[in-house]
């Protein structure tokens, strides 16, 4: 039977995507976590529905972001923690996005060993610069349903309107030119340690990042099925 034609198996840890702004981690999250019916976890998508809402902390990330720095360690943790204690955790969850600073990896680590989680799964998105600008400067966004679409490489039927909802899609403000060099730059200062971090804990699985969707999606789903016949 093909990979993602089995039924949903438990998951039983977190899976983190490890990637640079534009690689697909969100893409590929939410088909992952739908297929182990465990909760998607996009600490991006989480800050942006705070600033929507008009709370404490998304008063203060919303400066940041629009300047494509990271939010500060504290206030994120805080966020994530209540957030992966809520019930629907307890089989496992898909991390995208988080952690993105080694203090953030450190902690999420306690967290987990304290929930009594085995070492995560952590899959890196190994992609070029060139693709990076063009699937960040395409990138569209349902406005009611989130479906991700892409100008140059995955269009709606109609410009502008989401296929499932009929949702207008939206550039999200990050995603222009001048905020995009910013979150690069962080990128590679801030969070790209990551990947020797989870690769000296035997944790990380190297993805190529610059295939279709579809590859993409059959190799990490390989890649999570030989990392749980493994352990
Ligand atoms: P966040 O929302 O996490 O953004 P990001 O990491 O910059 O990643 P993106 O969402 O831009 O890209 P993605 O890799 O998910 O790609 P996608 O699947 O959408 O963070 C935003 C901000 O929030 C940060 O800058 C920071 O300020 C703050 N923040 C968030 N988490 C934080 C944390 N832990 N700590 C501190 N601050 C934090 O795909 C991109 C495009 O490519 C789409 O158009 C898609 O359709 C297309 N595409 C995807 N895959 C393919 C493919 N295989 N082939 C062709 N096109 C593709």
């Amino acid at each position: 039977m093909a990979l993602d034609q089995r039924p949903v198996e438990k998951l039983d840890r977190a899976v983190i995507f490890l990637g640079p702004p534009g690689s697909g981690k969100g893409t590929q999250a939410k088909v992952l976590a739908g297929k182990f019916g465990v909760p998607h976890l996009a600490t991006g998508d989480m800050l942006r529905e705070h600033i929507a809402k008009g709370t404490p902390l998304g008063q203060k990330a919303q400066p940041i972001m629009a300047r494509g720095e990271l939010v500060p360690d504290s206030l994120v943790l805080r966020m994530v923690a209540e957030r992966i204690e809520r019930p629907d955790c307890s089989h496992g969850f898909v991390f995208d996005g988080f952690p993105r600073t080694v203090a953030q990896a450190k902690y999420l680590g306690e967290m987990l060993r304290s929930q009594g989680f085995k070492q995560p799964f952590v899959i890196h998105m190994v992609i070029g610069y060139a693709l990076l600008i063009r699937r960040l400067t395409g990138r569209r966004t349902c406005k009611v349903g989130g479906e991700i679409y892409n100008i140059y490489d995955r269009p709606p039927k109609v410009d502008g309107v989401c296929d499932n909802d009929g949702g207008e899609l939206l550039q999200r403000p990050d995603d222009r030119e001048e905020v995009i060099q910013p979150r690069l730059h962080a990128y590679e200062k801030l969070t790209s340690p990551l990947v020797s971090y989870y690769r000296r804990l035997g944790a990380l699985h190297e993805i190529d990042a610059s295939k279709s969707v579809e590859e993409v999606e059959q190799e990490i789903l390989q890649a999570v099925a030989s990392m749980r016949g493994a352990r």
